[in-house]
């Protein structure tokens, strides 16, 4: 099972980030099409997993969420890059993060486009949880990283992301900066 778009897996990967306490999480789309390969990947300051939630957590039965009895956020994310002759990494340091990434064959016919990242980050950025996010898109070398860490230092503490104005400018300029690079995935 593979969402639509990786940047839907991306989405829920960081929303793990975030309901594990991040205060910083990156994520990072990497494309080499030379290499015929592109990588995604979500790090965070979080609390981490222990090694026996590491152990289980690709397992589609596993979940520390008390709604639903089955997690399958990483379980998918797994399976879709293990699909796509890609590789699948998750390293977590209790009390101090994880870092989870998925690797893909850019022209593997099952590879799911990656979608809309702009509306994805922007989301994010503008979720209004005092979160911080970094997005870096690197294609074949060129490089776009978008920070709100420094939005909000040039804004200033008193001033929301989700403030329409803000919204407005981190979505054209996310827009912008990742159409100039086109990687085309
Ligand atoms: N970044 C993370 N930091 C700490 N724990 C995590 C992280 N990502 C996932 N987990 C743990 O792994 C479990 C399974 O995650 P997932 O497969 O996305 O399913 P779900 O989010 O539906 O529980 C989560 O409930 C959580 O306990
Ligand atoms: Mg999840």
């Amino acid at each position: 099972m593979i969402m639509k778009e990786l940047s839907l897996h991306l989405l829920d990967i960081a929303q793990n980030s975030i309901s594990a306490g991040a205060k910083l999480v990156e994520i990072t789309v990497e494309v080499d099409h030379a290499r015929d390969w592109m990588r995604c990947e979500v790090k965070d300051d979080g609390r981490g997993m222990d090694a026996d939630l590491l152990k289980k957590v690709t397992d589609p039965f596993t979940t520390t969420r008390k709604t639903r009895s089955v997690g399958l956020g990483i379980p998918f994310f797994k399976e879709g890059a293990e699909g796509c002759a890609g590789t699948f990494e998750l390293e977590s340091t209790p009390g101090a993060g994880t870092r989870i990434a998925a690797s893909y064959r850019i022209s593997h016919i099952d590879r799911p486009p990656l979608g809309d990242m702009a509306d994805t980050i922007y989301g994010l950025a503008c979720s209004g949880e005092g979160v911080n996010f970094v997005y870096t898109y690197r294609v074949d070398g060129r490089a776009f990283v978008f920070d709100t860490r420094e939005i909000r230092k040039a804004l200033g503490d008193e001033i929301p992301l989700s403030t329409p104005q803000v919204a407005l400018w981190i979505r054209e300029s996310l827009i912008e900066g990742i159409t100039e690079l086109n990687g085309g995935v």
